[in-house]
């Protein structure tokens, strides 16, 4: 038999979209349970038994951590039967782990898969992050911008005042500066505690009522919202930020050269990739997993961004199968 060397998304979404289901079954017995590190061990756990299943030769490129530091699905992981084609593979097999354990809105299973060197190697650092949804000019809004001045240029594109505009940023005392000055343009802020990959997507989903995303999160959840915004349309913007010396020799590692450097959304992710992202507490991208005696369902959703085709498949199975 040929081993396919071409990368099949369409092929293979399906079986991304099981893995991202697999984990988020396996971490919704613990929500509410509050401990992180179980819930976020059981959504690992089953990914990787699913990814295994699929027929690539996977890379680990975004993943748990260093090799070091976790003991699967680390940076640099193989994965799959190693019997199809090279593939790079970004996740977050819990993002919300705070979320989960204290059944707090927004925790999702995510995964994004691509040819080989489609996404950048982020090492796990902070990520200074702006992104807006779809249907803007490129550099409607920049990082060079103030928080005030992004807020004018967004209302200005949208031809509607500042205070129609919604802004998500992640509370934390780092933040406080920006939200002040956001707060003092007269536009809304929607403040969350944790999750900003779903932050981010939240701008390209008009339901949501967020505009813009904005702050300092982790440099992996970057890219993974890169992901998920080149296949629901909209602009992302990240630059790596370095507290030590330790953080620049991890970005050296990845291979990392300008640790300036700002990346938009195709340099993040610079070629076709499919992305799946299932609800483990319920959200306004996604629904819970629901339980009841006998059976689990959960909401997926699917994504290619050749196509920019966006599913919503929901998947109920007797408890025994899981
Ligand atoms: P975990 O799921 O690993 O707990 O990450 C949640 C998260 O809120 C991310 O969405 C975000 O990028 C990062 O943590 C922010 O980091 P910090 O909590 O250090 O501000």
């Amino acid at each position: 038999m040929t081993t396919p060397s071409i990368f099949q998304d369409r092929m293979l979404s399906l079986g991304l979209a099981r893995v991202s289901e697999a984990a988020a079954l396996a971490s919704a017995r613990l929500v509410g349970h509050g401990d992180e590190k179980a819930a976020d061990q059981a959504a690992v756990n089953a990914m990787r038994e699913q990814l295994n299943m699929l027929d690539i030769a996977g890379v680990v490129v975004i993943g748990e951590g260093e090799r070091d530091e976790a003991p699967m699905l680390f940076i640099g992981e193989e994965v799959g039967t190693g019997n199809g084609p090279g593939v790079d593979i970004a996740l977050d097999p819990l993002e919300g782990t705070t979320l989960t354990a204290k059944d707090m809105p927004n925790a999702l299973t995510v995964i994004a898969m691509g040819p080989r060197g489609s996404m950048l190697h982020a090492p796990d650092v902070y990520m200074d992050k702006l992104a807006i949804g779809p249907g803007f000019e490129a550099d409607t809004v920049t990082l060079d911008m103030s928080p005030a001045e992004r807020v004018a240029a967004l209302a200005k594109a949208k031809g509607c005042e500042t205070s129609d505009i919604t802004v998500c940023i992640l509370e934390r005392p780092r933040h406080e500066a920006m939200i002040q000055a956001v707060r003092a343009t007269g536009a809304s802020i929607r403040l969350i505690t944790d999750g900003d990959v779903a932050g981010v997507m939240h701008c390209a989903d008009p339901s949501t009522g967020i505009d813009m995303y904005m702050g300092e999160g982790g440099a992996p959840e970057g890219v993974l919202a890169a992901a998920a915004l080149k296949c629901m349309g909209g602009q992302i913007y990240g630059q790596l930020l370095f507290r030590n010396d330790d953080e620049k020799g991890r970005a050296a590692k990845a291979g990392i050269t300008d640790l300036n450097r700002i990346y938009s959304r195709d340099e993040m992710v610079t070629q076709d990739v499919i992305f799946a992202a299932t609800g483990v507490t319920s959200g306004s991208l996604l629904a819970a997993v629901h339980r009841e005696p006998g059976w689990l369902e959960c909401e997926t959703l699917l994504m290619r961004s050749k196509t920019g085709s966006v599913r919503r498949i929901n998947y109920r199975t007797p408890v025994h199968t899981v």
